[in-house]
């Protein structure tokens, strides 16, 4: 009998590893090792076929092994989290051997080899898809950019640096359906006449490492990858945030330290090595194979007018049900958080959330009516980001946690540019002294106007956006910070 037991990071951390070696044990077991559905609540999460499908047991501990399979299990169509889902991207994660090859079955490679590169942005085009690493940018014109520019050699690199705390559907795809991203830029490749790929991964992703090299490994073996079609290599950061913004990535993949390139020139036109290079974020690399199959008109027929297509949205923070939710754009945060994340935990009540990462907004009650997709966040003075949604509740210091975001941009800051750099430094410290209770109004002004510095004149989105999170704190909760000592 098969047991399908995750053999993703968060399942591991939850114990999988113990529950696949205990029911390895049972006569007649035969164990797969899934990636995961994305229900980190319910991890372990144990699956068997049944007649009428899969069905799962959930929080799994090795103890429960023996008796296991005496219980009832769940039909994983009762299971509101995931039966309430629209799974693309995300459709093998937790249900199929991530490193089989023939189960994977490149379909869509298949027929792309059968299309034209120009039918093949057309359809990326038609489809509408938008970058979804963060900037949203239409993956369509990127890579027709590339396409069109003359150069012998070109590039096509994956931007797996998940930089954002609080994210993480790049390692989910890596960890749980590799051969869906090497198909998607294998894809681009053809697209835009490059023979060579990178996949970008910061090191921090251990298992998503290991799981990309066999994962490339195996599909050189099937045929589909080659040097005489498109070779990859997988890549790994040494785990700083710029590194994921694309030019320091870019810099960082030519063994220089990751510091921000200015642009123009874009890397679709002069990139890695200063040739012509497409960088996606992993998930819209992995979103191209179902359009390729299915076609764009499929991919435009979902979500809302600007933001086409499913998005997958991570919840954490103070959440009963965190994980990750693959839907179509435009239902609304407070969906998210309770139709899908089961709202808050006892004795706790919803005060912010924020969303897009330590550059996104932070949100009061008053918006959770905001639909998720790009241009509803921008109107409502945020950003959408790479989906991350992590939410807090009435104890959190609002002042701690201005502190807090504008620290991480401190660290973070490449050092390229003194709006960044410096600008990013004295605001933490303004809001050191909020914290104790001492910063005055002047301080609060100029903190105000290093915020629009840093806005209009840093060289890259991270001291562009980094006031974003403290303006949008002091908007909603500025009452927090007239407390003096
Ligand atoms: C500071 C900073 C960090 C970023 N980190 C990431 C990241 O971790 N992953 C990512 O895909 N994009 C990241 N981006 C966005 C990339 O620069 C780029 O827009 C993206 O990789 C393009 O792919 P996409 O169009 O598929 O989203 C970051 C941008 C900035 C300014």
């Amino acid at each position: 009998m098969k047991l399908y037991v995750p053999h993703d990071t968060t399942a591991v951390a939850a114990g999988a590893n113990r529950v696949a070696d205990a029911l390895r044990k049972l006569p007649g077991a035969e164990i797969v090792r899934t990636g995961s559905r994305g229900a980190f609540f319910l991890e372990p999460l144990v699956e068997v076929d049944t007649p009428a499908g899969r069905a799962a047991y959930a929080n799994v501990q090795p103890k429960q092994a023996a008796t296991l399979l005496k219980k009832k299990p769940t039909p994983i169509a009762q299971i509101p989290f995931l039966a309430q889902q629209t799974r693309f991207t995300f459709a093998n994660a937790g249900i199929t051997d991530p490193l089989d090859v023939k189960a994977y079955g490149f379909s869509a490679l298949d027929k792309a080899r059968g299309m034209g590169p120009q039918k093949l942005i057309d359809e990326v085009k038609t489809a509408q898809l938008r970058g979804r690493g963060g900037a949203a940018f239409p993956a369509g014109i990127k890579w027709q950019t590339t396409k069109d520019v003359q150069s012998p050699v070109k590039y096509v690199v994956a931007n797996a640096d998940e930089g954002d705390p609080g994210t993480y559907s790049d390692r989910m795809i890596m960890e749980g359906d590799p051969f869906r991203l090497i198909e998607g830029m294998a894809i681009c490749a053809r697209a835009v006449g490059a023979k060579k790929g990178y996949v970008y991964i910061r090191s921090e992703y251990p298992a998503a490492i290991r799981r990309m090299r066999a994962a490339a490994v195996r599909a050189l073996e099937a045929g589909m990858l080659g040097p005489e079609s498109f070779e990859l290599e997988i890549f790994i950061g040494a785990g700083a945030y710029i590194c994921g913004e694309e030019t320091a990535l870019l810099e960082s993949l030519e063994g220089k330290r990751g510091m921000v390139r200015p642009k123009p020139p874009f890397p679709a036109i002069e990139g890695l090595y200063g040739k012509p290079t497409v960088v996606n974020n992993v998930v819209t690399f992995a979103t191209v194979p179902d359009i390729i199959l299915r076609g764009g008109a499929w991919h435009a027929s979902m979500g809302t007018e600007k933001s086409k297509g499913t998005m997958p949205l991570q919840l954490a923070g103070c959440i009963k049900q965190a994980g990750l939710v693959e839907v179509p754009f435009g239902l609304t945060l407070e969906e998210a958080i309770y139709a899908f994340g089961g709202g808050l935990p006892k004795g706790s009540r919803f005060k912010a959330v924020q969303v897009g990462g330590p550059l996104g907004s932070v949100f009061p009650e008053a918006l959770l009516k905001t639909r998720i997709c790009f241009d509803e966040f921008i109107k409502a003075g945020g950003i959408l980001g790479h989906g991350g949604i992590v939410v807090f509740d009435q104890r959190t210091d609002m002042r701690v946690l201005a502190r807090h975001y504008m620290e991480f941009t401190a660290d973070e800051s490449c050092g390229k540019c003194t709006p960044c750099r410096v600008g990013s430094t004295r605001a933490k410290e303004i809001l050191d002294a909020a914290v104790k209770g001492e910063a005055t109004d002047e301080d609060y002004a100029l903190l105000n106007e290093l915020g629009d510095t840093m806005k209009s004149t840093s060289l890259c989105a991270l001291g562009g956006l980094a006031p974003e999170p403290v303006r949008t704190i002091m908007q909603y909760f500025g009452k927090e910070f007239q407390k003096r000592r």
